[in-house]
């Protein structure tokens, strides 16, 4: 087998493997597979290679008082993102929204009750209980293609983090909670929170986690111009 192939392969692996995880264990990631984590993701690629982004981790006794801080801050303090939020879902968008909200709701036997499923969304904001989260900012001058480079970031964070066995969730549901992130980490001003990521490992037998997600057909995105 050629390098070339077995790389394909690894790739392949870790985007068939990766998902949202929704319900961790308690378990803490060691450091030292966090800081491995964080040399993988530090190779995103960016625009003049600025690399803006920062991120700041809770680890340990960190992680429960953010928690009991924003549980707080989610009922005395007005909910703001740095970034705008999508103005609206519309047509195919809206569509998959729906698809992935179902595709939970019903592994978790709470299809329809709209109760259950608000209670679902607020445990966003208990980290599904991870041991960790990440919050990743921007430079705000840097402006759109800035919060690019950070995306990229993230999705580099995800797949570096399934290679060493850690499953994580992007939130984007925790930068609506920007004032007390800022707060919470010293974010300066000038920096914007572009969105959490949870991580752990992961809790396998919960419903949370039984369900895969769908993606378009590639027929869907691409246009070819050959000639
Ligand atoms: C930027 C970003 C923000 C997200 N925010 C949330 C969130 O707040 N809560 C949540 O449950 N999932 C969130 N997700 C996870 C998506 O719902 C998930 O990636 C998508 O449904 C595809 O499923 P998969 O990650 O399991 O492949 C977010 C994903 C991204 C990339």
């Amino acid at each position: 087998m050629t390098e070339s192939t077995l790389t394909a392969q690894s790739l392949t692996e870790l985007l068939d493997t990766r998902y949202s995880c929704r319900a961790f264990l308690p378990d803490q990631v060691p450091h030292e597979v966090i800081e491995q984590i964080l040399t993988l993701a530090q190779r995103t690629p960016s625009w003049c290679n600025t690399q803006p982004w920062q991120v700041a981790i809770t680890e340990g006794e960190a992680t429960d008082r953010f928690r009991v801080g924003l549980a707080e801050a989610l009922r005395t303090v007005a909910q703001a993102s740095d970034i705008e939020f999508p103005r609206e879902y519309h047509g195919v968008y809206r569509d998959r929204r729906r698809e992935c909200a179902l595709q939970l709701y019903s592994s978790l036997g709470i299809a329809g009750d709209r109760a259950a499923s608000a209670q679902q969304t607020m445990r966003n904001f208990d980290l599904f209980d991870a041991p960790h989260v990440a919050v990743v900012t921007t430079d705000e001058a840097l402006g759109t293609y800035g919060a690019v480079d950070c995306g990229l970031y993230v999705g580099t964070f995800l797949l570096a983090a399934q290679s060493l066995g850690v499953a994580t969730i992007p939130q984007a549901a925790l930068a609506g909670c920007s004032p007390y992130l800022r707060d919470f980490f010293g974010i300066p001003e000038g920096r914007n929170v572009v969105c959490a990521i949870s991580f752990g490992y992961p809790d396998i037998e919960h419903p949370a986690n039984g369900f895969r997600t769908t993606r378009a057909d590639q027929d869907a995105v691409v246009s070819w111009v050959s000639r």
